[in-house]
């Protein structure tokens, strides 16, 4: 009988009863919208493509850099979750590929300018690069070197940096410049990311679930702080694309300097949340 008080049991459940299908999304207005913003807002444009690049890349590296979690940890409840959050990731790469083909290819088409490809390496500097490297050796330690300080730097790489700075950030840019009172309406674009920020907010709860119950067991908050602080200039670096013309933060709703500001912000509570844990467990 699986333990249902659990929180990765219920974060399991969770994911089942609010699952979602990417190719649902109807992306029609966004074509529109984008065909009208190349020709009054191509500075705009190219930054959201190589935002879009780089999501569409970060989903697919973190579906591939969650397999040695599955290896790692041993109870049910927590392999039933990570099955859900391997799926969840899945779909995420997913629906970016599609929106680069369905709406980023369709509108260069109508507007005649060359396409593009969200491989490109313009779009990804070398922070970004790093970053998931990182990531990448942070989560394939768990294969050789398994300890509760190396989980607690997987999950301070994987949960609470990519996951809960970087792609948190990223996505609350997204909705706030192309909604409904952004600089140009990206209705489909907007729905898919609301679907996968619900996605990612079970995920960051996981893996901060998870921080905390090894500090419970022992490992110092310090190993938290330490981790995401070495990791905090690669974050700022993969705010920008590598080589386009630097963008002019007046013409966004929200520029740059504001997300830094809202991930910091969304980083320090997690951080607190898990002291608090520390000293209750030194009590
Ligand atoms: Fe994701
Ligand atoms: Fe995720």
């Amino acid at each position: 009988m699986h333990n249902t008080g659990l929180t990765s049991y219920r974060y399991y459940r969770d994911a089942v009863e609010r699952g979602w299908d990417p190719s649902g999304i109807d992306l029609t207005d966004d074509v529109e919208a984008l065909v009208e913003a190349h020709r009054e807002a191509p500075g705009v444009v190219e930054y959201l493509k190589g935002t879009l690049a780089k999501f569409g890349a970060g989903e697919e590296s973190v579906t591939e850099d969650l397999a040695p979690f599955a290896v790692a940890l041993e109870s049910i409840e927590d392999q039933m979750f990570l099955t859900t959050q391997m799926y969840d990731e899945a779909k995420h790469a997913e629906f970016f590929d599609r929106y680069w083909r369905e709406v980023v290819h369709e509108a260069e088409d109508r507007v005649g300018v060359e396409r593009t490809y969200p491989d490109e390496a313009r779009w990804f500097p070398d922070g970004y690069l790093e970053l998931f490297e990182r990531n990448a050796e942070a989560t394939e330690a768990l294969l050789g070197d398994d300890s509760p300080e190396t989980r607690v730097r997987a999950y301070c790489h994987y949960h609470l940096t990519v996951e809960g700075i970087l792609a948190q950030a990223g996505y609350w840019w997204l909705t706030r410049n192309f909604g409904d009172e952004g600089v140009f309406a990206l209705p489909g674009l907007v729905e898919g990311i609301e679907r996968i920020r619900g996605d990612e907010g079970r995920h960051v709860g996981f893996g901060t679930e998870k921080v905390k119950e090894n500090v419970r067991g022992g490992v110092s908050a310090g190993v938290v702080t330490e981790t995401v602080n070495e990791l905090l200039p690669l974050v700022q670096d993969s705010l920008r694309n590598a080589e386009a013309a630097p963008v002019d933060e007046e013409d966004f709703v929200e520029g740059r300097a504001s997300v830094v500001g809202y991930a910091a912000e969304k980083h320090g509570e997690r951080v607190e949340a898990i002291r608090d844990e520390e000293q209750e467990a030194s009590v």
